[in-house]
């Protein structure tokens, strides 16, 4: 059985006559936080607006608890809660005011469920209070509040730490990983911060210029590292390690440079020895996730 919760497939969006998403695919299964890691205009947000339906997609699909956007749009968004473009809040009500409001909007949202979620992001003491003296960590509490009234089972994010300062990005980040370890909800959290990615989630898709470069585990990401090889003849080891392992590689003062998970070094190197070339100089750069952001997306800056 596929348990998948969100389903991205080959979604794309044309605006006029630009290609600003080309083929976003990406799942996340249940109680899975999923980094959607980009720099500033690679597609986030317009990516998430489509998953929520604020925008139609060009082509492609998106499939929330197994209910396609396209076919059961009802059914789909009821599994959804999401921050996207900042909580909207009456500034003159407080805080459980504004969530009673949007409770009365929603289908058997209960009483019960709008203290529930007052909990879950920790706001009881300051609950009653207007929104007008809330701090933007608090305003962000209660956008968050307000995405799990309705007990979704994705909760979908775009950069919902921006403007917080670190004590409270601290405390966003531990609610929503709790959400995640304790009741289940997987969340995607689109993010330009390679740190709160890295602390967050448990996979990452890392988008540039509307395409989708890297899907992985926070793990393997890490365990990805740059090779020199310093050979007799770099172009005809490029075109072996680009047919035999799908690597793609540059060739810079005679060596051949690549971005290679470092469990597969030792079958390369040896593939390359047996192949006949004499290798002299073998150097592993292992890389945090910033070099490796930095690196996957420094050919297309804005
Ligand atoms: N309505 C629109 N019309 C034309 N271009 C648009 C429209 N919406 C977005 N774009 C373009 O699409 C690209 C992606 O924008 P998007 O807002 O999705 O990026 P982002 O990754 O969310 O960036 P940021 O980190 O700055 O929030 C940008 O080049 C932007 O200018
Ligand atoms: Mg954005």
């Amino acid at each position: 059985m596929d348990t998948s919760v969100l389903q991205v497939s080959d979604l794309t969006k044309q605006i006029k006559h630009t290609q600003i998403i080309k083929g976003v695919s990406f799942d996340i299964k249940q109680g899975e936080i999923l980094g959607f890691l980009g720099p500033n205009g690679s597609g986030k947000t317009t990516t998430l607006r489509m998953i929520v339906g604020l925008s139609k997609p060009t082509s492609g699909d998106v499939t929330i608890c197994g209910y396609s956007l396209k076919k059961d749009f009802v059914k789909a968004m009821s599994n959804v809660g999401c921050i996207i473009e900042g909580p909207d809040l009456y500034d003159y009500m407080s805080g459980y005011k504004n969530l009673e409001m949007l409770g009365s909007m929603s289908k058997g949202v209960t009483k019960e469920d709008i203290d529930d979620a007052v909990t879950l992001v920790g706001m009881e003491n300051r609950i009653h209070d207007k929104v007008s003296v809330y701090s933007m960590g608090m305003k962000q509490r209660i956008g968050l509040a307000q995405a799990l009234i309705h007990k979704p089972k994705l909760l979908i994010l775009d950069e919902p730490t921006n403007g917080l300062d670190p004590q409270g990005i601290h405390e966003f980040r531990e609610i929503v990983k709790n959400l995640a370890r304790e009741k289940g909800i997987s969340v995607l959290i689109s993010s330009h911060l390679i740190s709160e990615v890295q602390l967050m989630c448990d996979r990452v898709s890392i988008i540039n210029n509307g395409t989708i470069i890297r899907n992985a585990s926070i793990n393997d990401v890490l365990s990805t590292g740059e090779v020199i090889w310093t050979l007799d003849d770099p172009v005809k080891a490029q075109s072996i390690l680009k047919t035999r392992f799908n690597i793609e590689s540059s060739i810079e003062a005679h060596d051949l440079k690549a971005i290679v998970d470092v469990e597969k070094l030792s079958d390369i190197n040896k593939t390359l020895v047996k192949s006949g070339f004499e290798l002299t100089y073998v150097e592993n750069k292992k890389q945090t996730l910033e070099e490796l952001f930095l690196m996957l997306t420094k050919k297309h800056k804005i």
